[in-house]
């Protein structure tokens, strides 16, 4: 039979929000000061009963990407691009390198950044807390203790003083409950506690901490007259499914699951505290019959023999449709804060943005306020406990030199923002 060739555009919103997500620590180099540092990994190891030594499993992010110094050149990156949206975190450690005393500098930095990335019209969606935490803050047991709360809250009233309406979206946490799972569920991460109890306790104080930023950001804007602001946090969602669909026990199993993952934080934190939701969506877990209820057990993707990311996940496009059709009964708006693939094929990351915007446009078809969508990330960068390995980037960079060069996927990527949308050749 013969193709027919036709072109068929999925055309997104007017006013569609495209954009790229960073987190500071993970290019900017110079965080010396925070909960991930050398400093702070050497005096870890005796925390993690799995290595003698926490870098022989962490790898330091040395000078990372070097975007401290560089972020000019990123924000640059960013607009060739076309976005119109960047998100990108400010480092706690680096603005109160002490408890309770702000480093003008480090404020004066973030506030170019912001500079930069206005003049280059593109709104702001800032992430207060992106991971890592001041060594000072982790010294106190850090979210361990209620009275955390304050510590949070002061530096947040500080960044909402200095950069108020510069910023469009105010993220309050990254994936609370990925980041509580990795650092005590699992153990991987700082602190390495395999604790769930405590766990479930920090957890619970992040919930708290989002519930109070929000109110104090509100009430900040309220009184000094301004616009209502935009407030949310970045939920992980994860889809879940069972192998054996008749199998009650594999179907209960996906549903505590799932629900704990991706709607217990909305829920503690107060479903009225969001003005909408965050997303990173990045694949689908498979529970079977031998997956406990441990969250490491649900990972068997490699069980399967498919094509999977170089982080071992298995790549599932349609998953983000189901997520989202899934939290729409909030009645929310969303805006996916994260999306992206770890490869060395740069044709398979052009092939998972393209199937992923797909699902993506449906999802805005079924009638879902779908308002944004970012790439993770613009510049191959640290990948937390993987280190350098695994490369999200659209630019490659040398680790050396900084030097920055585009992919195939960034020209790709470029042109169906331009395009706001995705055209089919065939
Ligand atoms: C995090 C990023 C991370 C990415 C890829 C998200 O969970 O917010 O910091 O690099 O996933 O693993």
């Amino acid at each position: 039979m013969q193709k027919k060739q036709h072109k068929s555009n999925l055309n997104f919103p007017k006013n569609f929000l495209w954009g790229v997500a960073t987190s500071a620590h993970q290019i900017e180099g110079n965080s010396d000061n925070n909960d991930w540092s050398l400093k702070a990994l050497k005096k870890h190891s005796q925390n993690i009963k799995w290595a003698k030594n926490a870098q022989e499993k962490i790898p330091d992010a040395k000078q990372a990407c070097q975007s401290w110094e560089k972020y000019k050149e990123d924000v640059e990156l960013a607009k060739n691009l076309n976005c119109n949206l960047y998100r990108f975190s400010v480092e706690w450690s680096k603005i109160e390198p002490e408890c309770g005393k702000f480093d003008q500098k480090a404020i004066e930095h973030y506030r170019d950044q912001i500079k930069q990335a206005k003049k280059a019209n593109m709104q702001i969606m800032l992430t207060l807390h992106h991971f890592t935490n001041p060594i000072w803050f982790s010294q106190k047991k850090g979210w361990e203790k209620r009275s955390s709360l304050k510590y949070y809250l002061r530096f947040v009233k500080k960044i909402i003083n200095e950069y108020e309406n510069q910023v469009d979206y105010w993220i309050t946490l990254n994936e609370p409950f990925g980041w509580t799972s990795c650092a005590y569920f699992m153990g991987i991460w700082p602190p390495f506690k395999k604790n769930y109890l405590l766990g479930y306790h920090v957890f619970n104080n992040l919930a708290l901490a989002h519930k109070r930023a929000y109110k104090l950001i509100h009430k900040y804007y309220r009184n000094k007259g301004l616009q209502k602001p935009k407030v949310g946090f970045v939920n992980d969602l994860q889809s879940y499914s069972n192998y054996r669909k008749h199998s009650l026990l594999e179907q209960l199993k996906v549903y505590f699951i799932y629900n704990f993952s991706n709607h217990s934080f909305i829920k503690k934190s107060g479903k009225k505290y969001h003005d909408f939701f965050g997303v990173n969506y990045y694949y689908e877990m498979r529970v079977n019959k031998k997956t406990g209820m441990k969250m490491e057990q649900t990972f068997n993707a490699k069980d399967e023999n498919r094509q999977l990311t170089d982080m071992e996940w298995l790549i599932y496009p349609r998953g983000i449709f189901d997520v989202l059709y899934d939290l729409n009964d909030y009645g929310k708006p969303f805006i996916i804060a994260e999306n992206g693939i770890a490869t060395k094929k740069d044709e398979l990351r052009i092939r998972f943005i393209e199937e992923h915007l797909e699902e993506i446009y449906y999802a805005i078809k079924a009638g879902i306020d779908v308002r944004g969508y970012c790439y993770w990330s613009l510049l191959d960068n640290y990948e937390w406990a993987e280190g350098y390995r695994p490369k999200f980037g659209l630019v490659k960079v040398d680790l050396k030199t900084g030097k920055r060069t585009p992919k195939d996927s960034y020209k790709f990527y470029a042109k169906i923002i331009q395009d706001n949308g995705l055209y089919w050749n065939y």
